[in-house]
């Protein structure tokens, strides 16, 4: 029987934290110091996450997405995507990552078996670059993209979150970028998940503010892509990429959420703005290791608590959530 909420939702879709650990500091994803990284012996080992999905895999999962932290930061994430590639079932895999390390992994990643990329970058001035990330050098994220496309990791996704007097003069510029590339640029509504004193509703930009600075430099045709998630998409005229407006603070994209999320110390979340988890560990680890019936009722438990949506105004309020580093978007 496959994964089915109490709101008639059926759970298709996987993001799967691999690390906490980042290349980078984003300003509006972590603190600059005084993080604590996860143990490593916390973290789900590769051969625990492929025990997981094949059962998941099993109850209907079709696309699996690795996140992080960052997830290259990790040591030979080709061997999990050929050995996730080989579960029966899965149908897309794809990775959400900073690009720092893309260039020379990307090659790797595609002969693994893996589709496509996301890539954040929220700057393409390589001063601002460097203070947005805390250090960051732009020019291996630019290469990253290139070798991503290179390789066949198709389409080429670019997050971008504009924040109000940070980068938000670069709106028009990254929109721009869909004039010359395939590339489908998405602008993502800055969140209070991990932003710390960074977070203000005065930082925050909407997608309908968004929208209409775009729209500045020409006019925006709906487009529908076969596998839309969260992102709406558009297209300027003649542009062979397309722009996207993930709002995930405004418009409620959660009445077709399809998603499951695992954290890298193993604990299943069954949505990104509620604190609710259900630790896989002990189960996983147990001897001798338990049977897949043991992690089903885990992966069915998860769902039934799936709440219907998050509260925005609750939400507003409470920077405090886990980092997103840790959840992994
Ligand atoms: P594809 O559309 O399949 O390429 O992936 P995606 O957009 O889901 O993945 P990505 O990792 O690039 O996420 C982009 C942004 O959307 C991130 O900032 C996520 O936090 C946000 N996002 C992803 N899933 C959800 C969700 O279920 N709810 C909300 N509110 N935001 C989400
Ligand atoms: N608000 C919006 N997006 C965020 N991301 C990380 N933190 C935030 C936040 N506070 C984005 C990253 C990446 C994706 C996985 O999540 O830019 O593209
Ligand atoms: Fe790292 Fe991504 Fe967070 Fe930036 S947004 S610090 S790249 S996990």
């Amino acid at each position: 029987m496959k994964l089915q909420d109490k709101f008639s939702r059926i759970i298709d879709y996987m993001r799967i934290s691999i690390t906490d650990r980042c290349n980078l500091r984003c300003v509006y994803c972590m603190p600059g110091t005084g993080i604590m990284p996860i143990e490593h012996r916390e973290i789900l080992s590769y051969e625990e996450i492929v025990r997981v999905v094949k059962v998941a895999a099993a109850l209907g999962v079709r696309k699996i997405r690795i996140t992080g932290g960052e997830p290259l930061a990790r040591k030979n994430v080709a061997y999990l995507i050929a050995s996730l590639r080989n579960i029966t079932g899965i149908e897309d895999m794809s990775l959400t990552t900073n690009g720092v390390l893309l260039e020379k992994y990307a090659k790797e990643l595609a002969d693994a078996g893996l589709n496509r990329v996301n890539i954040s970058l929220d700057s393409l001035m390589p001063e601002r670059y460097r203070e947005m990330t805390r250090g960051g050098e732009i020019s291996p994220v630019m290469k990253g993209i290139e070798a991503a496309e290179k390789a066949g990791l198709l389409p080429v996704k670019i997050n971008m979150v504009p924040i109000r007097g940070l980068n938000d003069d670069e709106i028009e510029e990254f929109a721009g970028l869909t004039l010359n590339t395939p590339y489908h640029v998405r602008f993502i509504e800055f969140m209070p998940i991990g932003a710390g004193d960074l977070w203000s509703d005065k930082r925050y930009i909407s997608t309908d503010e968004i929208k209409t600075r775009v729209e500045k430099i020409g006019a925006l045709s709906p487009v529908r892509l076969r596998r839309d998630g969260p992102a709406r998409y558009y297209r300027l005229e003649k542009a062979p990429g397309v722009i996207g407006f993930i709002s995930a603070l405004t418009h409620h994209f959660c009445d077709d959420c399809n998603r499951l999320r695992i954290t890298a110390d193993g604990k299943l979340r069954p949505c990104l703005f509620s604190e609710t988890e259900i630790d896989l560990k002990p189960a996983l680890r147990t001897t001798p290791p338990p049977p897949d019936k043991e992690i089903e009722r885990l992966l069915r438990l998860s769902i039934e608590v799936k709440p219907e949506g998050h509260n925005i105004h609750q939400l507003k309020d409470s920077a405090s959530l886990r980092a997103m580093s840790r959840i992994g978007g």
